[in-house]
């Protein structure tokens, strides 16, 4: 690595740590499943304003029929869900993550990895072996630092969205 890369890569790590932590320190960001009906309601919004809004797609379409089957994490900050994902189970052995979504104003800040990292955790003591989900192009990056590695391709969404099919291996 060149002088000016090393002093360009440890200025945006600086930057990056020193945003985590002055948000941090100002405010409360907590990590929990939807309890109530408000909070489910806004579990629910983030989804669709992220992942269906942007594509015209109607309210409900942020739903699936797991959702029951399901468990849901969120962050939340000053009484406003700003993160959310979900883990469901396809057979004892696979689990799978869908749904992730972190609003746009409070991206890189770990919020995503944080969701992501507990959803891991319950998929291991859940049984899992291993952790699949359908990422869109743009975000495979993403999983991949948390040890997610393509597999193949997956359906296009709304005909728009490309996305691949990633795993991790857990055991
Ligand atoms: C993808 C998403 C959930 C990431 O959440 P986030 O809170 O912004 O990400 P984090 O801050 O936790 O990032 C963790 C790491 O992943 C990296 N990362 C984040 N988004 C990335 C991307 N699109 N491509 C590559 N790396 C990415 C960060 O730089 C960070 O790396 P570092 O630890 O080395 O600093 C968020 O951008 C999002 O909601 N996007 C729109 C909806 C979407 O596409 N959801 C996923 C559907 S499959």
């Amino acid at each position: 690595m060149t002088g000016r890369t090393w002093h360009h890569s440890n200025a945006r790590l600086h930057q990056l740590s020193w945003k985590r932590y002055l948000w941090d320190e100002m405010s409360e960001s907590v990590l929990c499943e939807p309890s109530s009906d408000p909070q489910w309601q806004q579990y629910y919004d983030l989804r669709w304003r992220e992942l269906r809004a942007p594509w015209g797609q109607p309210r409900g379409s942020e739903k699936d029929d797991l959702e029951a089957a399901s468990q849901h994490l969120m962050i939340v900050e000053n009484d406003d869900v700003v993160a959310v994902g979900r883990l469901h189970f396809n057979t004892p052995f696979e689990a799978q993550v869908r749904f992730m979504a972190v609003a746009a104003s409070a991206r890189g800040r770990g919020l995503g990895q944080r969701i992501l990292r507990e959803l891991e955790r319950r998929a291991r003591s859940a049984g899992a072996h291993s952790i699949v989900l359908n990422a869109r192009e743009n975000v495979q990056g993403f999983y991949e630092k948390e040890g997610f590695s393509v597999v193949g391709p997956a359906p296009l969404l709304f005909g728009a969205v490309p996305h691949v099919r990633m795993r991790k291996v857990l055991r």
